[in-house]
């Protein structure tokens, strides 16, 4: 058994010791590593898997949401045990580098495996699984020869139809980051002030609640990220059935001429006051073989980011679909303008 596990109470009696690995344990010959103290939002059960394959070293595990995360990383300050934070969405990624969390890495394998576009520049953190922000449709009430793009349903023709959760939501403000980056403020910022006309309702729920809204006929057409979808396609209850029965999935932005569909990123990176530097690398680069990345994506019913790498049937059946190849660091660095533009048109 090579995990441990704790769960950070938020307020409550928090961990006191992470257990540290047995250091006398076998390495491999090309990373020098021991234990690794991984801090990550995700709780999969395909997690473990990841972490037992690790053959370097052992994995201590803490989890909670990414900012309780973030925040307690902040406080431990230098004498932190944490060498990974594990994350989701870019944008988040990217604030915690400005709060100055990350230290660069430079890995030829994280380089050679993970596409450029999918990873801070200067090694700062990295993507490992990729989901894409795609638009869902009730099959009774709209052709999907209708659909094209994201910018089409800011169109008068989707008036009262359009579901999509609040603007204080990330994968919203890093979708409409990526507008900006493609085709400047104003024009994110007429389209945002669209889709405001178009609400079928006040953004209320998740991702989940936008699909489900959407197969009720709440709405016509709904924007959600497309592991949600995946997971209600899994899913044995009939209710969770009926919604993927009555809901078609669309890649928006297909054309030639089109950016292609937004995708955003789960990863992470090696913090700053990492004890261990070297473990942490070799988990990162363990992070990115085939095996790994299977169980990775898995996981939260992701796309892998190494090429090659096999697809789960469900998100096979899905299509393929060509991808917008804006660098993710963008959403980031435009998320500010994001917010305070979905502000200024009324997007609650
Ligand atoms: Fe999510």
């Amino acid at each position: 058994m090579k995990i441990s596990r704790r769960l950070f109470l938020v307020g409550g009696t928090a961990v006191t010791a992470i257990v540290l690995g047995d250091l006398n344990k076998p390495r491999r010959s090309w990373a020098q590593a021991s234990s690794v103290n991984l801090y990550s939002s995700r709780h999969y059960d395909t997690d473990d898997a990841l972490y037992d394959s690790f053959q370097s070293g052992r994995v201590n595990l803490i989890e909670a949401g990414a900012s309780e995360l973030i925040e307690r990383i902040k406080s431990e300050g230098s004498n932190s045990p944490a060498d990974l934070l594990l994350t989701v969405d870019a944008g988040n990624l990217w604030q915690a580098d400005q709060d100055g969390l990350f230290a660069p890495v430079d890995s030829e394998i994280l380089k050679q495996r993970i596409p450029a576009n999918l990873r801070h520049p200067e090694g700062h953190w990295f993507g490992f699984s990729k989901r894409a922000r795609v638009i869902y449709y009730n099959r009774d009430r709209v052709n999907p020869a209708e659909l094209s793009t994201y910018e089409d349903l800011a169109a008068p023709k989707w008036e009262g139809r359009v579901l999509i959760r609040s603007s204080s939501n990330i994968y919203n403000q890093s979708l409409v980051a990526s507008m900006i980056a493609a085709e400047g403020l104003d024009a994110a910022e007429a389209w945002a002030e669209g889709i405001v006309a178009n609400f079928a309702r006040q953004p209320e729920g998740n991702d989940t609640a936008q699909i489900q809204a959407c197969a009720a006929g709440l709405g016509d057409v709904a924007i959600a990220n497309s592991y949600y979808f995946a997971r209600l396609a899994k899913s044995d209850d009939p209710a969770d059935q009926a919604v993927v029965e009555k809901v078609g999935i669309f890649f928006p932005n297909q054309r030639r001429n089109q950016r292609g569909t937004h995708v955003n990123i789960s990863g992470g990176g090696v913090l700053a006051n990492a004890p261990n530097r070297d473990a942490a690398i070799a988990f990162l680069e363990h992070l990115t073989s085939d095996q790994s990345q299977t169980y990775f994506a898995e996981g939260n019913n992701e796309y892998p980011v190494v090429e090659g790498v096999e697809l789960d049937p469900v998100l096979t059946s899905f299509g393929q679909f060509r991808e917008d190849e804006l660098s993710v660091e963008e959403y980031g660095k435009n998320q500010a303008a994001a917010i305070q533009l979905m502000d200024r048109v009324g997007w609650p």
